[in-house]
């Protein structure tokens, strides 16, 4: 998609969103900010302008048809239909599903999989009519890597991938695409989800499993550089449908 595009970035208070929106700024696009949290879009914002970004801050809560609804029109106000969607907002409430809550499972699915669904099926119409937009989904290794203590998430992240799946189907030959960006490892405030006093547990049951080859994170910057080389490529170039990004410059534990 050309510079000067439509982005909105789900997620954007923190990690991946907040360094994919940067990174869309520096490109030209004109990048729509969203989260619960409005303060720290709004030092965002002023983080993109101050490299010459354009970009516009509004609160949303992708669990929220209402709040959807409000985010989107206030986009459409302020710069008319969008043509990229970013779906980066993510949970991950780690639990053994004999510990889990009703509540817990919910939310996970909710801000995962439901709210990415929700954000798309209403961009969709206007990016069909003008024949073009990307709709990228942040998805997770876990998709196809399911790990132990994080059920909820990982049958989430999954879902979501067949979800892209079949609008990349329904919209085959419309102008738009349907793009998984299948994330590895990543260093951001993610983690901080995990319960700390569970961890040498969790590690374990990982290896055990062997969805734990490696402790190499990349930085959020890694991901939103993939993100923006991808949807950078014009549709007539190529359709990247899932590029997995997983941590670069790593060595084989042996050679440490
Ligand atoms: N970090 C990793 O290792 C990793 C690996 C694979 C995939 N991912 C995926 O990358 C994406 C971004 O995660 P991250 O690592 O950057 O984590 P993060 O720093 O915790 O960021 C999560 C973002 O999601 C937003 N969010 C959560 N609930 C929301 C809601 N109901 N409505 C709107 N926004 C909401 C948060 O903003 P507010 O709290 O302000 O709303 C925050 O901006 C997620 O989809 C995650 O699954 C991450």
């Amino acid at each position: 998609m050309a510079s000067q595009a439509v982005v909105v970035v789900t997620g954007a208070s923190s990690g991946i969103g907040s360094a994919t929106a940067v990174a869309l700024g520096q490109a030209g696009y004109r990048v729509a900010l969203g989260a619960r949290r409005l303060d720290r879009l709004e030092k965002l914002s002023d983080t993109i302008a101050a490299s010459g970004g354009l970009s516009f801050a509004h609160r949303l809560d992708v669990t929220d048809p209402a709040s959807i609804d409000e985010f989107l029109a206030a986009v459409r106000t302020h710069w008319g239909p969008v043509d990229v969607l970013i779906n980066n907002a993510g949970q991950n409430l780690s639990s053994l599903v004999a510990e889990s809550t009703d509540e817990k499972l919910r939310s996970d699915l909710e801000i995962n999989l439901l709210g990415a669904m929700m954000v798309t099926r209403r961009v969709l119409p206007d990016m069909l009519e003008r024949r073009r937009g990307d709709v990228v989904f942040v998805g997770s290794d876990s998709a196809t890597r399911p790990r132990t203590w994080q059920s909820a998430y990982s049958a989430a992240k999954a879902g979501l991938e067949v979800f892209a799946k079949v609008l990349e189907m329904e919209t085959e030959g419309t102008g738009v695409r349907s793009i998984v960006v299948r994330v590895g490892p990543t260093g951001t405030e993610f983690g901080n989800q995990m319960p700390k006093a569970r961890m040498s547990e969790i590690l374990e049951s990982w290896k055990y499993w062997g969805v734990l080859r490696h402790l190499h994170w990349m930085p959020a910057e890694s991901v939103a550089r993939t993100i923006v080389d991808t949807v950078s490529v014009p549709l007539e170039v190529a359709y990247p449908t899932i590029v997995e990004v997983q941590p670069g410059g790593r060595k084989r534990e042996s050679d440490h």
